[in-house]
């Protein structure tokens, strides 16, 4: 099958056409910036721009950053909160013409990671943690999704933990890899001793350069980066549509 994955981020909106068998990407990825601020009618309007840019008249499947729970948003931490309660599905099928399929943006990297990636074949459970402007979380046991978890805001010293260690974070206080990665290390020991994960998928676009952060993690459980990297997102989102 082929699916337009749209993966929307509180920085950035990236899409391509994947194929839904392979999970290869069949075109290059295009980015637009997210609209600041990132109310309703200006990301549907950006991902409509998206969709006109493939000239896409086919199925779509769309990453959100925050919780959905039958194509509407209950919650986010990153975009206007005007989304919560919006019909995300519906609107995007009125704005598109094209039938849409949307979940958390974690979770549809999580299973892109799971079905392609560092999570084939992998049973027991797995925590997938993407870092980007937030903390995602996925979690998969025995492959079966747990969906909406949003285990990126656990309170750590008094703080939401995603404001600690995302990987905005390390970039809005210029921190040291070294400094940033104590504090991941920090979420994951918190994380482990909650949910004793046997293995850890860490995603998100820093984990292009996981060389820089994971050999730093001192955590005693088997941790490793998204073998799909930043495509994750998209091919997850793209995969959602065939999910019944
Ligand atoms: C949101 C999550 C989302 C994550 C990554 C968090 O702030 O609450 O729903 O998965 O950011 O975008």
């Amino acid at each position: 099958m082929q699916v337009l994955g749209i993966d929307i981020g509180g920085t950035g909106i990236k899409g391509a056409p994947v194929d839904t068998d392979s999970g290869e990407l069949l075109g290059e990825r295009f980015r637009l910036l997210t609209p600041q601020p990132a109310t309703p009618d200006a990301v549907i309007e950006t991902v409509s721009e998206l969709v006109t840019h493939f000239q896409w008249k086919g199925p779509v499947g769309c990453g959100f950053p925050g919780v959905v729970r039958h194509g509407r948003i209950d919650a986010t931490a990153n975009l206007s909160q005007d989304w919560i309660g919006v019909e995300a599905q519906k609107r995007f099928e009125q704005a598109t013409g094209c039938s849409i399929a949307i979940a958390n943006d974690a979770d549809a990297a999580g299973l892109a990671e799971m079905r392609f990636g560092a999570g084939r074949d992998r049973d027991g459970l797995v925590f997938v943690v993407t870092l980007g402007t937030g903390i995602g979380t996925a979690l998969f046991v025995d492959g079966h999704l747990v969906p909406n978890t949003e285990l990126g805001h656990i309170e750590i010293r008094g703080k939401d933990a995603e404001l600690r260690a995302a990987d905005s974070a390390r970039e809005r206080k210029e921190l040291s890899w070294k400094k940033w990665a104590a504090r991941v290390d920090e979420y994951l020991h918190r994380m482990h001793a909650l949910i004793w994960p046997d293995l850890i998928i860490i995603g998100g676009g820093v984990s292009k350069k996981h060389e820089k952060f994971l050999p730093l993690l001192t955590l005693d459980c088997e941790i490793v980066p998204a073998e799909m990297r930043n495509a994750a997102g998209i091919v997850g989102a793209a995969l959602l549509q065939t999910r019944s």
